[in-house]
């Protein structure tokens, strides 16, 4: 890798050429990236469950056209985006978090106090502290597992999902849950036609278990590009905005459509191609390609790029538009429900999005879910109901507790600080 590195930078230092010189640094970059040691792990990640929840209202084009100057037909020519789904009154992405989880340990027929690990990609959670996976871990009864949020925009489920499989592979977990969700029409701005058609929300989530059994997550790659920080934009609390806390209420997405387009159809092409070699395998080996659905004409940019087939690319963004996070692993619950990925299938999921950032995982789908007794069913619905009686009574306790014994700050020896 090294070698490749100098020898690369060599020819551009010799070099008055500006093109060639970008050439041979870009060449020398692919090199790097085809040195790469493949990893060797004492275990496998393989995802064993899925899960998905959306809320039930659909909002159509045509009623987006009400709000603002388009039609269905401009939208659906644009973007390939028919209808989505909006979150009201109390769906909210902890909620869609906790049912998407719900389903996908249902699934993989594991209880919540097996679950080491939690981790929720969202750019929409109700609170930057308690994450968004704390509330999960309380709400599902997943006494001993550790849970944090995740942050990459739509490339936030790759992030996670990767993120998890690592741990898994080297041992500090041995089963994860990994859940992408977002409620992106909470900070749409209505009165922008270049984003409001867009969005969607909703949430996936996904079991990965450990096993000595070769198989399951293969790759992951994931990279980062901030100078296109201000390509795609959603302020947060920490934003300078004349207003402050109380201009957050403003905080909507903003983006240059174009700029995005242009780096999607590039980015998903060119890491797609990386994990698959990475995984050791061809694209010919490629069964299905599951893509974030942000636009059927990015997806089908991307296939031409890759030479592939657009049968090769599952799409569900007419119904769901860009549910960022939760794009991929509801495209996967559908695409296993659909019977279009089956035992023994290589994959890859693929992402993009603000930051910016993009990521690819290549996957060997192996895994046949259980059946699940009715009993196991009933048996997990009851912990449910306790695991919420004991968050209740927990949080009771606390506050007997503060009134009982007050705010006694505990007696503590300051540090010696050496003689007066
Ligand atoms: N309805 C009707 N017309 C619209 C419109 C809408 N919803 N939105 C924009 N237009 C108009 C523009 O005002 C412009 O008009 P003008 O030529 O008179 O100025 C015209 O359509 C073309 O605009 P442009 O922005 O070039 O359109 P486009 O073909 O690039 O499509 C997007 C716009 C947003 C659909 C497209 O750029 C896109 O999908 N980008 C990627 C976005 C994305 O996926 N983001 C998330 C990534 S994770």
């Amino acid at each position: 890798m090294t070698n490749n590195g100098r020898a690369a930078s060599k020819t551009s230092a010799v070099s008055n050429n500006g093109a060639s010189a970008n050439g041979a640094r870009k060449s020398a970059a692919r090199a790097a990236a085809n040195d790469r040691p493949r990893p060797h792990y004492a275990r496998f990640a393989h995802i064993v469950g899925w899960g998905m929840a959306v809320p039930e209202r659909v909002l159509s084009n045509h009623e987006i056209a009400r709000l603002v100057d388009t039609n269905d037909e401009w939208i659906v020519a644009r973007t390939g985006i028919k209808e989505r789904r909006i979150a009201e009154g109390k769906e909210t992405t902890t909620t869609l978090s906790i049912e998407s989880a719900q389903n996908a340990l249902e699934m993989a027929d594991i209880s919540p106090e097996e679950v080491d690990l939690i981790i929720v990609a969202t750019a929409t959670p109700e609170y930057s502290f308690p994450s968004t996976a704390s509330l999960v871990q309380d709400a599902i009864g997943a006494e001993r597992a550790a849970a944090f949020d995740l942050s990459a925009a739509c490339t936030g489920f790759i992030a996670a999902l990767g993120t998890a499989a690592e741990s898994v592979r080297c041992g500090s977990a041995n089963i994860a849950l990994v859940i992408g969700a977002e409620t992106l029409t909470k900070v749409t701005d209505w009165e922008d036609r270049g984003t409001c058609i867009l969005f969607g929300d909703g949430a996936g989530a996904v079991v990965v278990q450990g096993s000595d059994v070769p198989g399951g997550i293969m790759s992951y790659l994931l990279r980062s590009d901030g100078s296109g920080g201000n390509l795609l934009t959603l302020p947060s609390v920490g934003a300078t905005r004349p207003g402050g806390v109380a201009g957050l209420l403003d905080h909507t997405i903003d983006m240059n459509g174009r700029e995005v387009f242009r780096f999607a159809t590039r980015a998903m092409a060119s890491i797609t191609r990386e994990a698959v070699a990475m995984a050791g395998l061809s694209m010919e080996n490629i069964d299905l390609i599951i893509p974030h659905q942000a636009n059927r004409r990015i997806i089908e940019a991307a296939a031409r790029g890759l030479e592939m087939p657009d049968e090769k690319f599952y799409m569900n963004v007419d119904r769901y538009g860009n549910t960022s996070a939760a794009s991929i692993p509801i495209a996967l619950c559908e695409a296993v429900e659909e019977g279009r990925v089956r035992p023994n299938d290589r994959l890859v999921f693929v992402g993009f999005g603000g930051g910016l950032t993009w990521g690819a995982i290549a996957v060997h789908w192996d895994v046949t879910p259980p059946e699940v007794s009715r009993w196991h069913r009933l048996g997990r619905q009851v912990r449910y109901g306790l695991s919420r009686a004991r968050s209740v009574g927990r949080r009771v306790l606390r506050r007997v507790e503060g009134a009982v014994f007050g705010m006694q700050a505990p007696e503590v020896e300051p540090p010696h600080r050496g003689k007066k």
